[in-house]
């Protein structure tokens, strides 16, 4: 029994030093875990496939998605990331 609760806190501790985050200029409008949309009441972004999530960022920072209506402002926050902060929050939000 004791083996298997130490086990157990050791693959929590790995899981959670390998889980990535978005960056921190997200978190004001979407919150840290990507659970709201402050200016979009329909859109939670962290119940998003990862698939969606990876599509949505690739629009937003070619400029061409704007799904209601406010597609150029989030286009200002994707277009600084690189592949590796986008691919942080498809980790760290997609389903
Ligand atoms: C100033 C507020 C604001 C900030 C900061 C912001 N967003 Fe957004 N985000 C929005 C709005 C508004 C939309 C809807 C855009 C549209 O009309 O397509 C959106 C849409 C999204 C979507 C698609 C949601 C859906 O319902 O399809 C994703 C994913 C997303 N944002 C991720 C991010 C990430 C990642 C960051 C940080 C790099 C970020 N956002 C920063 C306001 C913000």
């Amino acid at each position: 029994m004791k083996k298997i609760v130490i086990a157990s806190i050791a693959a929590l501790a790995l899981g959670s030093s390998l889980m990535a985050a978005a960056p921190a200029s997200c978190a004001g409008c979407h919150g840290a875990d990507g659970s709201k949309n402050t200016m979009v009441p329909n859109s939670v972004p962290n119940k998003m496939s990862k698939a969606d999530i990876k599509a949505a960022m690739s629009g937003y920072k070619a400029g061409t998605l704007d799904k209601y209506g406010k597609g150029a402002l989030m286009a200002g926050f994707a277009k600084p990331l690189t592949d590796a902060q986008i691919n942080d929050v498809v980790e760290a939000w997609g389903k």
